[in-house]
């Protein structure tokens, strides 16, 4: 096995491919200042210095899974619901276009209220706005994923959350690894640009299985990939992990992203609100670490403050105009500048 840090970046640079037990050392390694200095060369050499900004609408928090670590889940009975209208999304869509965002995501739990016809509306829509479009809504059907993309939809983004087969089953009562994968797998044959990540930190989760993780991100190949550390979330049956140290997750969360932009090197790699939430400035670390693009909420502040995933979230109070002239002096001050790319190929 060979543990020298500096023989595996070199190798890593070269070849963009790693072993397991590579990857291991990297993410056990205390020598992080130089596995975040190639990262932060290999998207300078490959991404270069420009920041993408894609506005996140959460525009609906009821779901019916019940991911135990997540506030959305469907027994939370303490969560104020709301769900907007189509016209409403296609508002705020138009108002974070008038913001200067090229790219909007779209989030919301899974919530089945959106039938294909109302989705197909609200995308028919936004891609007369002329903006690229993300779709972040769950797990659904070969042929809802299809008549999304035939609407005009760009990107998908579904978190494979673990590789675990044991931490998923454990973690996602009522869900199965094996249908999340596939969900994956078609969104990737349907052309949409693909995206994935996980969570950091998860009660059962060990570095071996982060490993698994890394390579699934390598196998599918992933467009994008959000990776951020699991936040404690008192309203769910998860009890605070002994270990839920926020530093501990924040830099593991950063050599992943890190290793992830030296094996993928030209995706997009948010750098994550989670990251944040755990650490100040933590986006702008993260953006020196390996990634490459920022989404920050478009959310009006009325209905943000619902969309409780975690407690603690960032800019809560903050105004979506507010947020986007705060990302862009945040991103000058690292000497970065901001995209006016749509996001995606012309
Ligand atoms: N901590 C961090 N991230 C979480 N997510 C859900 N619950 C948590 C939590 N407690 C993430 C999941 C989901 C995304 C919207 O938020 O990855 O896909
Ligand atoms: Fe599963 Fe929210 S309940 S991600």
């Amino acid at each position: 096995m060979n543990t020298d840090i500096t023989v595996i970046l070199n190798k890593g640079s070269i070849k963009h491919t790693l072993n397991k037990s590579e990857i291991l050392s990297l993410l056990k390694t205390k020598d992080t200042n130089k596995l975040f200095k190639v990262a932060n060369k290999i998207r300078k050499l490959y991404v270069g210095d420009e920041v993408h900004l894609r506005a996140l609408i959460e525009f609906s928090n009821y779901c019916q899974q019940n991911c135990l670590y997540c506030g959305l889940r469907r027994d939370n009975t303490k969560l104020i619901r709301y769900r907007m209208e189509p016209n409403k999304i296609i508002d705020l869509v138009q108002k974070a276009k008038d913001y200067g965002y090229k790219t909007i995501v779209l989030q919301s739990g899974q919530d089945s209220y959106y039938t294909i016809e109302k989705m197909k509306k609200i995308i028919l829509a936004i891609k007369n706005l002329n903006v690229a479009l993300t779709l972040s809504i769950g797990e659904k059907t070969f042929e809802e994923y299809r008549a999304y993309r035939n609407a005009g939809t760009d990107k998908y983004l579904l978190k494979i959350e673990t590789t675990d087969q044991n931490v998923y089953n454990k973690l996602n009562p009522g869900m199965s690894l094996k249908n999340r994968k596939n969900c994956i797998k078609n969104i990737k044959k349907l052309g949409y640009e693909t995206g994935s990540g996980i969570i950091v930190g998860l009660p059962g989760q060990t570095l071996e299985s982060i490993v698994e993780d890394i390579i699934y991100m390598q196998s599918i190949p992933v467009d994008m990939v959000g990776i951020g550390p699991f936040i404690y979330n008192p309203n769910t049956p998860i009890t605070c992990p002994p270990k839920n140290n926020n530093n501990t997750y924040f830099e593991l969360s950063l050599k992943i992203i890190a290793i992830l932009r030296i094996l993928i090197p030209d995706i997009n790699i948010p750098a994550t609100t989670a990251m944040e939430t755990v650490k100040p400035n933590g986006r702008l670390i993260a953006l020196q670490s390996g990634a490459n693009v920022v989404m920050p909420n478009a959310t009006e502040i009325n209905y943000k403050k619902y969309y409780e995933i975690y407690p603690g979230k960032i800019c809560l109070k903050d105004s979506p105009e507010h947020c986007r002239c705060c990302i862009e002096s945040k991103i000058k001050s690292i000497k970065r500048y901001i995209s006016t790319d749509v996001g995606i190929p012309q």
